[in-house]
């Protein structure tokens, strides 16, 4: 069973300190598999795309992420991320700071590792949407938030279904 959990909001101060590494002991716990399985209900719910488990008052290196189609569901703890190529900017919000959305400078391609929720090495290469999803979860492993490094920080206008301006649409993770 997958509970919603409460998301923590800017300015609470787990959102701005360096989470700590899961050991495999740790991981194996049933209070961290329902930590993920909850992770991934309360993304659901948002919705969003990615969750950090700082965002749920938790300082531990998990993240979920699902970008949809055949981009997860991925579970990553103790995420790395190295190979980083090219460059893009695109529209961020996060689930901790309702309303707020900005344009941030990611990687369009980086390789993520770490291990799954077995406790078995992840490597996934990531482009796109999925990469730049993947580097704002882990910014907020590292305390960093949207607030810290976008630029342009505006109040999010809410998408008109009749215009649909899908293009304009923002990373909600
Ligand atoms: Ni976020």
């Amino acid at each position: 069973m997958a509970y919603v959990r409460r998301i923590v909001f800017e300015p609470d101060p787990i959102l701005h300190k360096v989470a700590k590494k899961v050991t495999e002991l740790e991981l194996k716990m049933p209070l961290t598999q329902q930590l993920i399985d909850d992770m991934f209900e309360t993304m659901y719910e948002a919705p969003g795309i990615g969750l950090a488990a700082p965002q749920v008052g938790i300082g531990k290196r998990i993240i979920v992420v699902h970008v949809g189609e055949d981009q997860g569901p991925y579970a990553v703890i103790n995420p790395v991320l190295s190979d980083f190529e090219g460059e893009s900017i695109g529209t961020e919000g996060c689930l901790s700071i309702p309303g707020t959305i900005g344009e941030v400078t990611r990687a369009e391609k980086c390789v993520v590792t770490g291990l799954d929720r077995k406790g078995k090495k992840f490597r996934l290469e990531t482009e796109g949407w999925l990469a730049r999803c993947f580097q704002h979860e882990v910014d907020h492993l590292d305390g960093v938030l949207i607030l810290d490094k976008a630029e342009n920080i505006r109040e999010a206008v809410p998408i008109d279904a009749e215009s649909g301006a899908e293009a304009d649409r923002e990373l909600r993770a």
